[in-house]
């Protein structure tokens, strides 16, 4: 079976609720629906039930950008993937970089949050990636390696088949510093290595990886054209109707 294309939105701490709204309705006219192919926005927390509401009738999935470890108590400030899943998410990104390091996240932290995730039935978006002085001593391979190892080391078996990753090399991020399609195919297929090593090769091929990082609408269709890499998480470019929907059709 082929592997699923998603094409997400990482709407970060941006937007108020007209220009999300207005961002939406401009999606909704644009973008088609394309079999095989999900289309997802990951709004601010606050605007996420606003949004449910803006996609209604529309192909477009819900996601969220982060959630809690756990499911309720007296967690100041978090958002339960429970509360994700009633308020429709599909999907929810976990460990971006972002939060791994302005928030201090470990690898075993975003495992937690990933299986909790599963729990609920949602779609956990694992971010990984290297820094650029991780890349120039030439770590990134293992880099990647700990931040896979460790996720898998806290999930069941059984949810090894519903995972989503989303390789996203620091440098890259919001810098305009695309990776070539070249240097992302490589890192993708190390993933894929990696994951097959962990989990076997069914789990491997099953699993769709995104690359993510100055993702645009010039560069889409050459990333999107690698059979290794099934997807994109679009931060900056998805802000604007025109440029994520050309992304969209780009596929
Ligand atoms: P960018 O962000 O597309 O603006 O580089 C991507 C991300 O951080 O997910």
């Amino acid at each position: 079976m082929a592997r699923k294309t998603i094409i997400a939105g990482n709407w970060k701490m941006n937007l108020l609720p007209a220009d999300g709204e207005e961002l939406v309705a401009e999606l909704n006219e644009q973008v088609e629906i394309k079999e095989n192919l999900e289309v997802v926005i990951c709004p601010q927390m606050a605007l996420v039930p606003l949004a449910l509401d803006w996609i209604y009738d529309s192909v477009i999935q819900l996601g969220a950008q982060n959630c809690a470890e756990k499911l309720s108590g007296a967690f100041t400030g978090e958002t339960s993937p429970e509360l994700l899943k009633v308020l429709g998410c599909r999907y929810c990104l976990v460990g971006h970089s972002e939060r791994r390091s302005l928030y201090g996240e470990t690898d075993e932290l975003v495992g937690r949050k990933t299986q909790a995730l599963l729990n609920m039935g949602i779609t956990p978006i694992v971010c990984v990636g290297e820094s650029l002085a991780q890349r120039e001593s030439g770590d990134h391979f293992t880099t990647i390696d700990t931040q896979i190892s460790v996720v898998f080391s806290q999930l069941d078996q059984t949810a090894w088949t519903r995972l989503v990753f989303a390789y996203e090399p620091i440098w890259a991020i919001g810098t305009g510093k695309t990776a070539t399609p070249g240097q992302a195919v490589e890192i993708h297929q190390h993933i894929r290595n990696k994951i097959k090593e962990i989990a076997g090769h069914v789990v491997a091929n099953a699993t769709s990886i995104l690359y993510g990082g100055s993702a645009n609408a010039a560069n889409a269709a050459d990333l999107l054209g690698e059979s290794e890499i099934d997807g994109l998480l679009v931060g900056g470019a998805s802000l604007k109707a025109k440029d994520f929907s050309q992304i969209i059709a780009s596929f």
